[in-house]
């Protein structure tokens, strides 16, 4: 369940050693009446001062504009609080602290204070969606136990610090659509639990650093829309764990690598317009795993669809501009496409029919060599076949 939507708040409360209550409060919007820490005869401490002041400093320099209640006693007098921010705090041997700060999608205007790294329990930041600007503060790399650091979507500019090398036990790593510029810093190949690293649509520049191969419990990369050039890093033949490989709307260079054919849990592909030179690995059409596969704008002299092309899974197909020569080959047939462009390739033959009834959605054929059948032997296409372009 959403944690948003149902407001839930764990407070464990333990008196010295025993634990005497794990309340399960449904606070927000419901009738349920607190019993307060007094009536229970359950000590729970306020909010360590260190902690008080840095979610202090951190909200307003966030500009948020409703007022909290008395932040220190904030975890034990379960306080009525706006329905768009939740602060978790579990407690430790009768102490609070704050382990999770959701503020996404509020309209926040501000910067993230330094201050953030008095926090030093926060296992996850989220946010993302604002109109924060200013840098990312290096202190965030303090914050160690964090699990979960949301940035995405606001106006953060600046470079990614080095210091969040030092997140150990980072699972979630987002900072896109940021105007971030700067290299992506190796340190990141440190951080051995990430599964996602989201930079997309930022201005980052530079080579991929080939540290990031060192992430094999990876599984979503994603890097469209940077500036970003050099080779796909041979290291990278380790991420066999990944599942989304985005890397579109770069300068990327070199040949595409074999072994992309070997991260056997890819299901979406996308190295759409890149510099990338040669022909695609024909193991790439061997792939069971892959529903979506974008690959625009090679730089070759022409190859052709391997005869035994086989994407069982493929539900989306765009090879546009990439000198792909000869015929659509028959196994293709057996698929049923959500989406197919092939357009501006050198494809020839004649165009086959099975194209308007298993593309399902839309399909561009355009800036081919096709020949198109006499309009009698065509007569059982659908009528309303406009979503093929050709
Ligand atoms: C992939 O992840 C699983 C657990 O998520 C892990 O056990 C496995 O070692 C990872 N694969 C690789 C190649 O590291
Ligand atoms: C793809 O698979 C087919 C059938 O299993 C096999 O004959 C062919 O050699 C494979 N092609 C490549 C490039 O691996
Ligand atoms: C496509 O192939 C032709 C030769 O067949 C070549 O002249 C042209 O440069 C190629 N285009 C690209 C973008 O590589
Ligand atoms: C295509 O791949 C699927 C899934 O791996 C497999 O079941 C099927 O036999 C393959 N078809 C051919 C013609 O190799
Ligand atoms: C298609 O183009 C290839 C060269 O790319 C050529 O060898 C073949 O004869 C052409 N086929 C047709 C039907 O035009
Ligand atoms: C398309 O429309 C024509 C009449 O305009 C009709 O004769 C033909 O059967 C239709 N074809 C299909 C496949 O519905
Ligand atoms: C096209 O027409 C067929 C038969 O009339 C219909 O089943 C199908 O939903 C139509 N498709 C679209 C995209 O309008």
């Amino acid at each position: 369940m959403d944690e948003r939507s149902a407001g839930h708040r764990v407070v464990l409360i333990t008196k010295t050693v025993f634990l005497l209550t794990l309340f399960l409060l449904c606070q927000l919007g419901s009738e349920f009446k607190f019993r307060s820490a007094a009536e229970n005869d359950i000590e729970v401490g306020d909010l360590p001062r260190g902690e008080v002041a840095g979610l202090t400093d951190m909200l307003s320099s966030l500009q948020w504009r409703l007022q909290l209640p008395k932040l220190s006693s904030y975890c034990r007098e379960t306080p009525e609080l706006s329905l768009n921010i939740i602060i978790t705090c579990p407690v430790d041997k009768g102490t609070p602290h704050i382990s999770k700060i959701t503020m996404d999608s509020l309209a926040l205007t501000g910067i993230i204070s330094e201050h953030v790294a008095a926090l030093t329990h926060l296992q996850k930041l989220d946010l993302s969606d604002n109109t924060i600007h200013g840098s990312i503060p290096d202190q965030i790399g303090q914050l160690d136990q964090l699990i979960t650091l949301d940035l995405s979507k606001n106006q953060l500019t600046g470079t990614i610090p080095t210091s969040l090398g030092n997140l150990r036990n980072l699972q979630v790593l987002n900072l896109g659509q940021n105007l971030l510029t700067g290299k992506i810093p190796p340190s990141l190949g440190r951080l051995s639990s990430l599964q996602t690293l989201s930079l997309l649509e930022n201005g980052l520049s530079g080579t991929l650093p080939p540290e990031l191969g060192k992430l094999s419990n990876l599984q979503k990369l994603r890097l469209p829309s940077n500036n970003l050039r050099g080779d796909l890093p041979k290291d990278y033949e380790n991420l066999k764990n990944l599942t989304i490989f985005g890397i579109g709307g770069n300068y990327l260079s070199g040949p595409i690598p074999t072994f992309i054919a070997k991260w056997v849990n890819l299901y979406a592909l996308n190295l759409m317009g890149n510099n990338f030179e040669g022909e695609l690995p024909p193991e790439i059409f061997n792939t069971s795993s892959l529903q979506f596969l974008f690959i625009s704008d090679l730089q070759t002299m022409g190859f052709s669809f391997p005869k035994s092309a086989n994407l069982s899974s493929i539900s989306s197909l765009d090879l546009s501009f990439n000198n792909l020569t000869g015929g659509i080959p028959n196994t293709l047939k057996k698929l049923f496409l959500s989406e197919l462009y092939l357009t501006g390739n050198m494809l020839n033959g004649t165009l086959p029919d099975w194209i308007y009834s298993n593309v399902k959605k839309k399909g561009d054929l355009a800036y081919n060599e096709f020949i198109f059948p006499e309009p009698e032997t065509h007569k059982n296409l659908p009528n309303n076949s406009s979503r093929i372009n050709l």
